[in-house]
């Protein structure tokens, strides 16, 4: 019997990490997630596919729990997407979020050279690099000004991971991916605080959304689409760096607009401005050019700005709605 194509997937619980499980399930896949220990279960988003994948112990941290890792599972396919990923922590734990979110590639790309070189290597890239932006829309050649310690860190990650390629030959990519969304997105970033938010003014539970600088704009996208583009990067004979992103940019009032609108409501009539939510250095605009993304790998975005914000909506309420049932 052939052995089925197998995937070590580092940050398996967080959002893209259950969406690319699941998608690479449905391609026939072996799925193994690196999970760091914890004193509560992490596992809310991978629950239902607990009995279709194999998980395995590791940090990012630990160099030796990243060989084991590749040892145990033998992958074919490694998609780094642990890190410290929530912008405004990184001003808070910056040292932390370069070891995780920096140096920690180092570390898995050690692994991978020491362990298994032909293993194919994705690199979680982000948006966040080009952040002062030198051009629009940014591209594969736009040059990096990072604003914040992540964004540094991401920067980093990027060079080591191109480096690493360079140096030793390894099929080692990197999706820039722009800001992408989904009902697991987690409760602190702007676009799920904005759906819950709305969910829970909607049933009774809060009278107003505190929220930050709403003149910021980003190229949002559908969390579900974008993995698909990390898995077509991989098939490719030769590694690459592409640009992931819809090629539209809105305000973060346009989706909270939308978000209000789509339960009967005015957004200015609940949102108001909390001071403690505005970045000492911020990404003012973001706007992606996935060209090449198109012509390489054929990828395109399926779900548009106002289905996505609907759809975030729409999870949120019936969330709620149960919790609210159940008496939490
Ligand atoms: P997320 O929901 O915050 O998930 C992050 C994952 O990283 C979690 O599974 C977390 O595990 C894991 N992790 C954190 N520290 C770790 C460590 N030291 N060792 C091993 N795993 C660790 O992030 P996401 O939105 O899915 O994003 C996935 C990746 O894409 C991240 O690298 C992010 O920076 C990058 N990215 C995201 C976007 C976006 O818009 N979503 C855009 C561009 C790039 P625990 O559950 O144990 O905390
Ligand atoms: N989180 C948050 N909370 N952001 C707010 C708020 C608020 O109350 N009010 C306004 N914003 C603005 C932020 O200032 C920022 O300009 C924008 O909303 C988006 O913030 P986030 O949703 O926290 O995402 P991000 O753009 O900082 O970072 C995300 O996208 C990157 C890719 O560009 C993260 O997923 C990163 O991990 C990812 O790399």
């Amino acid at each position: 019997m052939t052995r089925p194509r197998t995937a070590l997937i580092t940050g398996i619980t967080g959002q893209d990490g259950s969406h690319l499980a699941e998608f690479l399930l449905s391609k026939g896949y072996r799925v193994a997630g690196m999970v760091r220990r914890a004193s509560v279960d992490q596992s809310e988003r991978i629950a239902h596919l607990l009995d279709h994948i194999e998980l395995v112990q590791g940090d990012l941290l630990d160099p030796s729990s990243l060989s084991k890792a590749l040892s145990d599972v033998e992958p074919d396919e490694v998609y780094n997407l642990g890190a410290m990923s929530f912008v405004p922590t990184s001003w808070a734990q910056p040292v932390l979020t370069g070891e995780f979110t920096a140096l920690g590639v180092t570390r898995i790309l050690e692994a991978v050279r020491v362990v298994n070189p032909k293993i194919r290597f994705y690199q979680a890239s982000s948006s966040e690099m080009f952040g002062k932006v030198r051009e629009t829309p940014q591209t594969e050649s736009t040059p990096f000004h990072p604003r914040s310690p992540y964004g540094v860190a991401k920067a980093y990650a990027h060079w080591i991971t191109v480096n690493y390629r360079e140096s030793y030959g390894l099929h080692a990519s990197c999706g820039i991916l722009f800001n992408h969304e989904g009902p697991r997105r987690g409760l602190e970033f702007v676009s799920r605080k904005i759906s819950n938010g709305v969910a829970r003014i909607k049933m009774g539970l809060d009278k107003e959304l505190r929220l930050g600088n709403l003149d910021a704009q980003r190229d949002w996208g559908y969390a579900g689409d974008y993995v698909r583009a990390m898995w077509l990067m991989l098939q490719l004979d030769e590694p690459v760096d592409l640009v992931i992103a819809t090629g539209k940019t809105h305000t973060v009032r346009d989706f909270c607009r939308i978000a209000f609108e789509h339960v009967g409501l005015r957004y200015e009539d609940y949102v108001t401005l909390d001071p403690k939510f505005l970045r000492p250095a911020e990404v003012d605009t973001l706007l992606g050019d996935a060209s090449l993304a198109k012509a390489t790998i054929g990828w395109e975005p399926e779900v548009s700005f106002p289905d996505l914000v609907r759809m975030m909506v729409d999870a949120d309420l019936l969330r709620v709605s149960r919790l609210k049932a159940m008496g939490h």
